[in-house]
């Protein structure tokens, strides 16, 4: 069975609470009749969850947040818990991204904690990996990334990991305008597959979906929504204008 694209819109810290019902509502009208073709994932800011979960009611548009800590409740000041953003309507919940690893320590084995609060809260994770320009210049990419992957995913089953979505974002080309090529995404996301097919089985490896992401527009999209591993896309910054996200979704679909 193919894997169905899943193209989401990290809104990253972006949008009051006006402004992401006033995208949101737009964006409901451009993709509506798209219906179920492909998976549609929005992840505006916390506090704009809630108001965004009502306003996407009766559409195809899922919610997810940005990040959530490991434990379910306590004495963590500043933190959101999976049980949360569970209850107020998240499908789904962005981990690791490059951005939390660069800026807010994240690593593999915070991401792997944060991964199973996800699951045991009922959503399923978009795991991030991807690396630095440096990595890449040293011919390090595959085994970061590996690394990455192994390290986010220790401890769970084939069945858990073939409901994942994984995020490949080579961070040279995030927010830089500069895009992996097609050829590039391709390579890591065949590599990320036949690891996955080693660390559990072919099944699981089959049934993942791996997103591309880093300076994905409406005019790169179908080029790399083309390609055989890559099974949708995150995007940032054109997902905060209703036009460009919407004509990204439609490349995928
Ligand atoms: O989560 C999204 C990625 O970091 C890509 O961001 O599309 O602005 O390059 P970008």
């Amino acid at each position: 069975e193919a894997r169905r694209k899943i193209v989401a819109g990290n809104w990253k810290m972006n949008k009051t609470v006006p402004e992401a019902l006033a995208l949101v509502r737009e964006l409901r009208g451009l993709v509506s009749a798209l219906g179920d073709k492909v998976e549609l994932v929005i992840a505006p800011p916390f506090v704009a969850l809630h108001p965004v979960a009502k306003a996407i009611e009766d559409s195809n548009l899922k919610l997810a947040a940005q990040n959530c800590h490991w434990e379910a409740s306590g004495a963590f000041t500043g933190e959101v818990a999976a049980p949360m953003l569970k209850e107020v309507g998240c499908a789904y919940v962005i981990v690791g991204h490059s951005e939390r690893r660069q800026f807010f320590g994240e690593t593999d084995e915070t991401v792997n904690k944060r991964s199973q609060a996800v699951l045991k809260a009922g959503m399923v994770p978009i795991i991030c990996v991807g690396e630095t320009l440096a990595e890449r210049e040293a011919n390090r990419t595959l085994e970061v990334v590996e690394r990455q992957v192994k390290g986010a995913l220790a401890g769970f089953s084939a069945a858990d990991v073939a409901r994942f979505v994984l995020a490949y974002e080579p961070v040279w080309a995030i927010g830089t305008g500069r895009t992996a090529t097609s050829a590039q995404a391709q390579e890591v996301h065949a590599a990320i597959r036949s690891q996955l097919a080693r660390l559990y089985d072919g099944a699981a490896a089959g049934q993942v979906r791996i997103q591309y992401g880093g300076s994905v527009k409406p005019d790169n999209a179908a080029e790399l929504l083309g390609q055989p591993d890559v099974d949708g896309a995150l995007v940032g910054g054109a997902s905060l204008k209703a036009g460009d996200f919407a004509a990204i979704v439609k490349a995928g679909a």
